[in-house]
């Protein structure tokens, strides 16, 4: 095949019919927001199936090998991709890991290479608002606001949740210790990917 300058104009045009959100899905960390709290500003953060704010950084792995370590994200960030299904963790690791919703209100996300989630947890129902004058897009779930809990009164790390709380579910013993905030997500671009696995 002879490629002349029509045949390259006809491909790079092709190419940037196709949707941005396509190639370059929208990848998000999220931020809390509520202010004159220990919690303002704090990053929401992966670790062992559920998120916290107030931890240093998200537990995450990448297997080397086979994975050359030039490969792995740094895994310094906690990562959420968003398509029209809702969110999902923003991973490399084959399936993936889905966000949801547990029983117990946390909210959570799925083992690598496991699909499994309790029965009665939610997945769908999760809203991202348009991106706002400050950058921040708000999200939201259709059951209630998202909920900080901490592991003692007013101590860190403070647990997430949605919706409402139990006492026996909250790490301090007390839903009275949780606070509400906003959740914001703020796009992430410095990495493709969040990490290999949270
Ligand atoms: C990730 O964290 C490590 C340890 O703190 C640091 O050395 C490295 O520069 C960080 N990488 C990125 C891309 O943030």
């Amino acid at each position: 095949m002879k490629f002349t300058l029509a045949t390259i104009i006809a491909a790079a045009s092709a190419v940037s019919a196709v949707p941005v959100a396509e190639t370059n899905p929208l990848a998000l960390t999220m931020m809390s927001i509520r202010s004159a709290s220990p919690i303002h500003f704090g990053s929401v953060t992966a670790s062992g199936q559920k998120f916290y704010i107030g931890l240093e950084r998200p537990s995450s792995y990448c297997p080397t090998p086979p994975v050359s370590p030039k490969d792995c994200p740094s895994g310094n960030y906690t990562s959420i991709g968003w398509s029209t299904y809702g969110p999902y963790m923003n991973v490399m690791v084959p399936g993936g890991q889905q966000l949801y919703i547990a029983p117990d209100h946390s909210l959570s996300y799925t083992q690598a290479h496991s699909a499994s989630m309790p029965a009665g947890s939610i997945t769908e129902g999760f809203i991202l608002g348009p991106k706002q004058e400050n950058t921040l897009r708000s999200i939201s779930h259709t059951s209630g606001g998202f909920l900080a809990c901490p592991a003692k009164a007013n101590e860190g790390p403070w647990k997430v949740f949605v919706g409402t709380v139990a006492d026996a579910d909250a790490p301090s013993g007390s839903a009275a210790d949780c606070l509400g905030f906003s959740n914001n997500g703020v796009e992430f671009t410095s990495e493709r990917f969040g990490a290999w696995q949270y």
